[in-house]
């Protein structure tokens, strides 16, 4: 497992992804998307578990799910799950702030 800086400050962070939006990151060979959300930052895969949509293109819900563009399935942030469990789980990556920067588990 890596362990990579996303971002030296909260205020970049914040500057970068507006709240309820999602950015596309890209980490060597990885593309990944970034959440902010008023519970806080979340990161997971790209690519919908259903069939490989962009989520960076998704929306996040009240709900805290990231809907996805295509077919509108909706993907828990905290805990990963599929609303009605219609596909796997999303798979997410540990975030962590040491200090006042974010770093990214990959
Ligand atoms: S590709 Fe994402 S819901 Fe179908």
């Amino acid at each position: 497992m890596t362990k990579v800086r996303l971002f030296d400050s909260k205020d970049k962070a914040d500057q970068t992804v507006g709240l309820n939006k999602i950015v596309k990151l890209q980490i060597d060979d990885l593309q990944f998307c970034l959440a902010r959300t008023h519970k806080g930052y979340f990161a997971f895969e790209k690519s919908c578990p259903h069939m490989s949509d962009d989520l960076g293109k998704g929306r996040i819900n009240p709900q805290l799910e990231v809907v996805c563009p295509w077919h509108d399935y909706k993907f828990d942030l905290e805990s990963g799950e599929e609303s009605q469990h219609r596909c796997k789980d999303l798979i997410r990556y540990t975030l962590l702030w040491e200090g006042d920067a974010l770093y990214v588990s990959l």
